[in-house]
């Protein structure tokens, strides 16, 4: 069977994806989209990075973007629950061989850089400067008014073995994709920590590469409203898909992508997951209402583009199953 119980008593405790640090290459242009159209707030600015959070963060940022000459993406950032964690998520990693260093970077406290079994950069730390709280600061509220991060969605070339090695470390699965073979294999999987429908997930594809970073915002008015927006001030080619109702999830959704090709996807609307005793959704690959629930399916760059993590080789996936795909 694909598909596993939960462990309960992880080796440490995630809360939750936190935050993604982005290497974009032109910074003032990145600016544009994310703070000027998307309405994302700038914590601090430097001459080499912007630090953005969202109306309801008190962390000191949630997105960072780092002028870069490439686009690429440096790390995907977790918080876990005590600066032991931290120790233990280190002799976790160490005793599986993968690479392990702390780290002070500007802005948080202790962090954990380590990678997972495909060489996916991962970042943990338990302590993050505290900035302004906005949420009721609502002449602030720009754009999509986005509210938080929520999900950090992943091309994996197996996500048999990306399923279990997150399922090892405490990951929850609330839904999952399957092919219809005799032998069904899995083809995508939506994985939490916090107690919503993800924290992150994983598709087959060529990667490891990130497929988008999810975006809170607090009904699906926001996200038409965005999509009002970004069609009359310039962006209305970086719209990829959407608006939408997912089947997977039941979110309402947009995905945009950013100057740089980065994808990042406007959500709402999922549910509650917190149940230990949840039992996962399954759906199979050739449902046209998994993507879509209105029945439209994705477009071809939404299988096929993601953002690369610096010096870490993508590999082709094992899966050849195909899914459904716009003309
Ligand atoms: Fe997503």
């Amino acid at each position: 069977m694909p598909v596993r119980k939960p462990v309960l008593n992880p080796p440490f405790n995630v809360v939750r994806a936190s935050h993604v640090e982005i290497g974009v290459c032109d910074l003032a242009r990145s600016r544009a989209f994310y703070v000027d159209c998307l309405g994302l707030l700038v914590t601090e600015e430097t001459a080499d990075a912007i630090y953005l959070r969202a109306v309801e963060e008190r962390n000191h940022h949630s997105i960072v973007l780092h002028r870069s000459r490439e686009p690429m993406v440096h790390a995907l950032g977790f918080k876990v629950a005590s600066e032991e964690d931290l120790d233990r998520a280190a002799f976790w990693f160490g005793r599986k061989n993968l690479p392990v260093s702390f780290r002070e970077p500007p802005y948080q406290g202790r962090t954990l850089r380590t990678a997972d079994i495909f060489g996916m950069p991962l970042d943990f730390c338990f302590r993050m400067d505290q900035a302004e709280r906005m949420l009721q600061k609502y002449a602030a509220y720009q754009g999509a008014r986005i509210q938080r991060i929520d999900h950090l969605n992943c091309f994996t070339p197996d996500v048999q073995a990306s399923y279990d090695f997150y399922s090892d470390i405490g990951f929850k699965l609330t839904e999952y994709t399957e092919t219809d073979d005799p032998d069904p294999r899995l083809w995508a999987v939506w994985l939490h920590r916090k107690g919503n429908v993800h924290d992150l997930a994983f598709t087959n594809g060529s990667g490891p590469r990130l497929h988008h970073v999810g975006v809170w915002t607090a009904s699906a008015l926001e996200i038409l409203h965005i999509c009002d927006v970004m069609a009359t001030c310039g962006y209305v080619a970086n719209m990829e898909r959407g608006p939408g109702r997912h089947g997977i999830s039941n979110a309402f959704f947009l995905y945009v992508r950013d100057p740089d090709g980065h994808r990042v996807e406007l959500f709402t609307s999922d549910y509650l997951t917190v149940d230990p005793d949840l039992e996962p959704i399954r759906w199979s690959l050739r449902d046209p209402q998994r993507q879509t629930l209105w029945g439209h399916p994705a477009p071809k760059s939404w299988f096929e583009e993601g953002s690369v993590f610096p010096g870490v080789a993508v590999r082709e996936p094992v899966l050849a199953a195909q899914p459904i795909v716009a003309r």
